[in-house]
């Protein structure tokens, strides 16, 4: 009895029997992840619908004295310490659009933020608050600042509260691109940039003059501490970003800036309710062209925007070797050994987190590609 349920079992066992099995679990797992894509990519065609903006205020007079005065790298342009100078009306503007949501430090990060747009000439700054009213407080805020200003107010729909991974600041940002696009306006410079990240000045002189999208590194991202362009003879030609996730643009959401006239040639452009997707997606409804990015930062090599947070993160070792970048030819060698530097991030050829390099939405090691 016992030895005949044995043999059975081993029978069943047999390998060709276990290789069947396994291949149709697999085929079985295949078609239950292709499925779930499918119903995911559904919910976020349906959503058009479910956004609501409000408009709070708008408000484009500029009252500010400029204590710091920034050079105008490209036009040259000598600047004057009020924003009435027609020299400063010459430069393109900048449409800067910050997500915000009601919390604990929403005052103090806008604060922060807002005293920084302040040195920043030419400046649209757009707010969209992810709250179902108008918050007076966040208007008295704004006003004090003296500088141009939308204030919007752009709830997530319902349906994504209860997402595993929630797209944060998605409602917003579409909330933002709708205003720009209902007011018809084609002449500036579009970026993102998040309440709690921290902008050094030069960022603006350089995006300001963005002819259809540029890209430039942003530090304190994922497990580098860093995503960057990867550059080469001045050309964008991959990326580093720990996380490639098969994204043709595994860029953060504050490495790049669009020029509003390039924009207004994709009227389909959007970003979806997409956690984790939500720049390749946008890059990828602009029809952007690897060939046609424009380099920002010095070639990429310094940094200019971090992604700064409310939370301590240990600096990360990043596994590359000294010779590997170097053979890389490209920016890398300078931004890291910079990064290392500051204390932001190490790298070493004997230890730690795997160093990837993306393009085309495939990934390959470090070393490889170096070669
Ligand atoms: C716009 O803001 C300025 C201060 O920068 C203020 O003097 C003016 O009254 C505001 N306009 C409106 C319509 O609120
Ligand atoms: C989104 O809109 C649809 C149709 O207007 C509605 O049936 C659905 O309940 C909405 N979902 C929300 C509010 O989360
Ligand atoms: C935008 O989408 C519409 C409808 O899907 C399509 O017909 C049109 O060609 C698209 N336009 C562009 C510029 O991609």
């Amino acid at each position: 009895m016992i030895f005949s349920s044995i043999s059975k079992l081993l029978h069943i066992c047999h390998p060709r029997k276990l290789f069947i099995m396994l291949l149709c679990l697999g085929l079985m797992l295949y078609l239950y992840a292709t499925y779930a894509t499918d119903q995911i990519d559904k919910e976020f065609a349906s959503v058009i619908e479910n956004d609501t903006l409000t408009v709070c205020k708008e408000n484009f007079s500029d009252k500010r004295q400029f204590v710091y005065v920034p050079q105008d790298p490209v036009s040259n342009i000598v600047t004057s310490t009020t924003q009435t100078s027609s020299h400063v009306e010459k430069l393109p503007k900048i449409y800067f659009v910050t997500p915000t949501y009601p919390r604990r430090e929403q005052m103090a990060e806008l604060t922060r933020l807002g005293q920084t747009l302040m040195h920043v000439q030419n400046i649209v700054w757009i707010v969209a608050d992810d709250s179902e009213s108008c918050n007076p407080r966040l208007d008295t805020l704004l006003s004090n600042l003296g500088l141009p200003y939308i204030h919007l107010s752009s709830p997530m729909p319902f349906m994504y509260k209860s997402h595993k991974s929630i797209p944060r600041g998605v409602s917003n940002r579409r909330a933002a691109l709708s205003w720009i696009k209902s007011n018809k306006i084609t002449d500036g410079v579009l970026y993102f940039g998040d309440d709690d990240n921290t902008f050094d000045l030069r960022l603006f002189s350089e995006i300001r003059h963005t002819q259809k999208v540029s890209m430039f590194p942003v530090g304190l991202i994922g497990d580098y501490s860093i995503s960057s362009p990867i550059i080469k003879n001045n050309k964008v030609v991959a990326f580093f970003d720990s996380w490639p996730a098969k994204r043709t643009w595994p860029v953060d959401m504050a490495g790049f800036a669009v020029n509003l006239g390039y924009l207004a040639k994709y009227p389909n452009a959007t970003m979806p309710y997409k956690a984790g997707y939500e720049e390749d997606a946008f890059l990828k409804s602009i029809g952007l062209k690897i060939n046609e990015i424009e380099p920002l930062a010095l070639g990429c090599t310094e940094v200019y925007v971090w992604h700064t947070q409310t939370t301590k993160t240990k600096a990360p070792l990043i596994k590359v070797a000294k010779d590997t970048l170097k053979n890389s030819k490209s920016n890398l060698m300078l931004l890291l050994t910079t990064l290392s530097e500051m204390g932001v991030n190490h790298f070493s050829g004997s230890g730690g987190v795997k160093a990837i390099v993306s393009r085309d939405g495939k990934s390959k090691s470090l070393i490889s590609w170096a070669h």
